[in-house]
């Protein structure tokens, strides 16, 4: 699907480019990593959009369209999914190798930002036809035990990947290449899809002609991605490193098995794009006010009933990438401790403070209690803990005013700031960005 675009000109013309009013000063910080501290959709594509103004390049670093970052900018709303939200600002883009790349996906959204200056690592993963097909049949198969993915065919081309049986986006350089390792993967594939999925096999010829017109319009993006983002951080470019999925949600890190098969968490950042470790100058992690999720696995601030509900149509809580419901919860300091913690989170934004404006109270988990009826702060490091933890909560006070007139924090209600100072004292993190609506402007700056 190709982004909703509304009357508005192109990235670049006037209107879409202005920059915001609250500006976030990164001068000093080339490297900057943007990364989801919940599971996932916690608006990090607003934050980078918001950052994008003072960076000279933005890359993502993991995942592939399985990502939904939605940008409003008046009346336009972006839906972007494959490419960084930076093509937005019309900033040069980075796809690095550590993304799986759908090339129908991505060669949308070039149609639909034709100005877009995009760097495309060679070595990334190509999400080929037969790993939908598989993540639908194997999400079927495991019936009550899905995982609830998106099926965009992630975890089968990550899977390929360390297999060792992937093709990658230089693969499409060469048409010989190319075409013989369509040939190998699908004898091996279609073993499987007829066998084991009672699927439909894949035809040789379709697949090959169809991936020739895609190469012939991708390859002018190919590059040497690690060398062009290297290059940029030595001659003192900013560059923002743009996380999908998020903390929970990573493969090592996060509630497995109900996890995405990248690694979302801040060093991936380095690995994902072919960069030192010590790149990476500042880790700004982002995180609703509250928590949703999608998919299944254990969520133990889950809201119970009617303000489950009312959440969700408040925070809008539905997939942009598969119309799912979210799930809603109170937030979740524990989880967010963690956060904190996997990634070296030295800041953190708080983003749709404006949907808790409807509640009296407010719940916020501080600690788990345990099986055994001890309470801890920290995130349980096994998964049976963690599916047994309760939440215990402080209940603070709401405010029952909208924040759509604040134009600084010291507009907010007195309950909303002690809200953000409550999550700054527990995580021991600075609240630096603080999220009021849905429009590119709707973000404080507390720097
Ligand atoms: P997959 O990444 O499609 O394999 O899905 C694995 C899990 O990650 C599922 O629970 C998905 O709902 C979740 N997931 C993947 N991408 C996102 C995202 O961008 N936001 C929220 N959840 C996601």
């Amino acid at each position: 699907m190709a982004p909703k675009r509304g009357t508005a000109a192109r990235p670049g013309a006037s209107g879409i480019t202005r920059t915001c009013s609250h500006r976030v000063d990164f001068t000093n910080v080339p490297g900057t990593v943007i990364v989801g501290a919940q599971w996932g959709d916690e608006g990090k594509g607003k934050i980078v959009d918001l950052l994008a103004q003072n960076s000279d390049v933005v890359c993502r670093y993991q995942g592939g369209p399985n990502a939904g970052h939605t940008i409003v900018v008046g009346d336009d709303t972006y839906k972007i999914r494959a490419l960084p939200t930076g093509i937005i600002r019309g900033k040069p883009c980075v796809i690095g190798n550590g993304c799986v790349v759908d090339l129908e996906v991505l060669i949308s959204e070039l149609d639909a930002f034709p100005d877009g200056e995009l760097y495309l690592s060679g070595n990334a993963h190509l999400i080929m036809p037969w790993h939908l097909t598989i993540d639908q049949a194997s999400e079927h198969r495991l019936g009550k035990l899905a995982i609830g993915t998106t099926r965009r065919g992630i975890g089968p081309c990550y899977a390929d990947k360390a297999m060792r049986l992937g093709i990658r986006v230089q693969d499409i350089l060469d048409p010989k290449i190319l075409r013989q390792k369509i040939e190998v993967a699908l004898a091996e594939k279609n073993l499987w899809l007829t066998r084991v999925y009672e699927s439909e096999p894949f035809d040789l010829e379709t697949v090959a002609a169809q991936y020739e017109g895609y190469a012939q319009r991708v390859r002018p993006y190919v590059a040497d991605t690690s060398l062009y983002v290297e290059t940029a951080l030595r001659e003192g470019k900013n560059v923002l490193f743009e996380g999908a999925q998020a903390t929970l949600l990573d493969l090592d890190h996060g509630t497995y098995p109900f996890v995405t098969s990248s690694n979302p968490v801040a060093a991936q950042a380095a690995v994902g794009l072919g960069i030192g470790p010590k790149r990476i100058d500042r880790v700004l992690g982002v995180s609703k006010a509250y928590v949703t999720r999608v998919g299944e696995g254990p969520f133990p601030s889950e809201i119970a009933g009617d303000d489950q509900t009312r959440m969700r149509e408040l925070g809008g809580e539905y997939g942009t990438v598969t119309g799912r419901e979210r799930r809603c919860g109170w937030l979740d300091l524990v989880a967010l401790r963690y956060a904190v913690r996997v990634n070296g989170m030295d800041e953190l934004a708080l983003t749709k403070l404006d949907v808790l404006s409807h509640f009296t109270e407010l719940p916020v988990c501080v600690r788990y209690r345990m099986r055994d009826g001890s309470e801890t702060r920290d995130f349980p490091a096994h998964q049976s803990d963690f599916h047994a933890a309760a939440p215990v909560y402080d209940v603070l006070p709401g405010w029952d005013e909208p924040l759509d007139g604040c134009h600084s924090v010291a507009d907010l209600p007195a309950a909303a700031q002690s809200y953000v100072e409550f999550v700054e004292r527990e995580l021991d993190v600075p609240v630096s960005l603080v999220g009021t609506g849905a429009e590119r402007t709707s973000v404080l700056s507390r720097g």
